[in-house]
């Protein structure tokens, strides 16, 4: 195993009735919170009666920062920055996915910076003094596991670049997680939800090291966790047992515990980050269209890892095959697994119309130092070639 530090500083407060029980004592320390959440799910469901209730019960003054798109863009964060400066805000409650808890996290750099937070922060890695204002967060929607990281995907719309930056200060205090608050959730968001859990396992789990290693048997079980769990969950979306299990996998997926001692891949994740900075694609989608062709490519050079993933993820049976028709039927499964819950399968099923673009995009995107095969930008385009249709 590589060498590794482990740290994870976000409290999670886990099941049904969490935050009726325990938000307004996590908000006690704050007069003024900044209610943030996207585009109104939350007023559908019920969620923002239930929060508002409990925080205009315990006396806060309630800031809305409301309209967070799905890809988060800078120009809503400098939006939100300015919101709680102006309001003097003392602590941040996101109430939504991905994109509400990404854009917060970037709100609460920004409102405690002076000069450009893109610049200084998200164009360059980098090493940041800023205390970033306090943050919690309630989640209702299963997939990228932001609510135990520090990582915040923004997207730059002038600069076409969408990108991700991991703030270890951003690490929420607090995660609220109900499952019961993700039953609304459609089912396409759902099932592109668990393609993300699945493939930040599988960015992980396929990349070195090959040797023995816990991380590895965790992801495993991970793994056939979400297949089960999200077959479950389409056939009754009110299954709390699949829920819950879906909200944890994506939370385990990314709380850094499975990325110890591991190289990490994430190539996929920078394709498909691009492709949203051009497009403003689905972020599970677009990862569903690219990783089976991306795993054709690279298959070979991590050979052993793969018949793995064939046998003990998808239960291929190896009697009769050599090792790269193992690899080969493993990839196959996770195909087919893509088909059989309704994602998209090329880029124009994902909505990408312009061909010619793709060279740009291409050539735009990172290249991960983890990847069993180091890629190319003319790789990336032939895999985006191959996606197309
Ligand atoms: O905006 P509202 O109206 O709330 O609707 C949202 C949105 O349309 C809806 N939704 C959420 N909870 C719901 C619900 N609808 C009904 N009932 C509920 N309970 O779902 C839609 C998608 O929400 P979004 O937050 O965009 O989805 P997701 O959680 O997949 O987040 C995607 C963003 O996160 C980034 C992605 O790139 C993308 O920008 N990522 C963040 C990561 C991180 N911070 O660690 C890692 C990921 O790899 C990823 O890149
Ligand atoms: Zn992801």
């Amino acid at each position: 195993m590589n060498n590794f530090i482990f740290q994870n500083a976000t409290k999670v407060y886990f099941g049904k009735g969490c935050v009726k029980e325990y938000l307004s004592c996590l908000t006690r320390k704050a007069d003024t919170v900044m209610l943030a959440y996207g585009g109104g799910s939350i007023k559908r469901n019920g969620v923002y009666d239930e929060v508002t209730g409990i925080l205009h019960a315990a006396g806060k003054t309630v800031v809305e920062f409301s309209g967070i798109m799905a890809n988060p863009t800078y120009a809503k964060v400098q939006q939100g920055a300015q919101l709680a400066r102006e309001n003097n805000v003392d602590m941040i409650l996101a109430v939504g996915g991905g994109s509400v808890m990404d854009c917060c996290k970037a709100v609460a750099l920004a409102a405690r910076y002076e000069d450009d937070i893109w610049e200084d922060f998200w164009a360059r890695p980098g090493v940041m003094e800023v205390e970033p204002l306090p943050l919690g967060v309630i989640v209702t929607v299963a997939g990228t596991g932001s609510e135990c990281n520090g990582g915040a995907v923004i997207t730059n719309q002038d600069k076409k670049i969408k990108t991700g930056r991991d703030y270890p200060k951003l690490n929420p205090q607090f995660a609220l997680m109900d499952p019961t608050y993700t039953y609304s959730v459609p089912v396409k968001q759902m099932v592109s939800g668990g393609f993300d859990i699945l493939s930040h396992i599988m960015e992980t789990y396929l990349s070195e090291p090959n040797e023995d290693n816990v991380s590895d048997s965790i992801m495993e079980a991970l793994m056939k966790s979400v297949i089960r769990n999200l077959r479950a969950a389409i056939q009754n979306p009110q299954d709390y047992t699949a829920r819950s299990n879906l909200m944890w996998d994506s939370t385990m997926a990314e709380n850094r515990v499975i990325k110890m001692g591991k190289k990490c891949d994430f190539e996929c994740h920078n394709m498909e980050h691009q492709l949203g900075a051009y497009t403003d694609c689905n972020h599970g989608c677009g990862l569903a269209v690219l990783h089976p062709v991306y795993y054709r490519h690279i298959y070979q050079e991590g050979l052993p890892k793969f018949v793995r993933f064939a046998r003990d993820v998808w239960g291929v049976d190896p009697n009769g095959k050599t090792q790269q028709e193992l690899a080969l039927a493993g990839i196959d499964a996770l195909a087919s697994f893509i088909q059989e819950i309704g994602l998209p399968t090329t880029l124009k099923e994902l909505g990408v119309t312009d061909k010619e673009q793709l060279k740009e995009i291409a050539d735009s995107c990172g290249i991960s130092a983890g990847s069993y095969k180091k890629m190319t930008h003319e790789e990336i385009l032939a895999i985006f070639q191959e996606c197309y249709e």
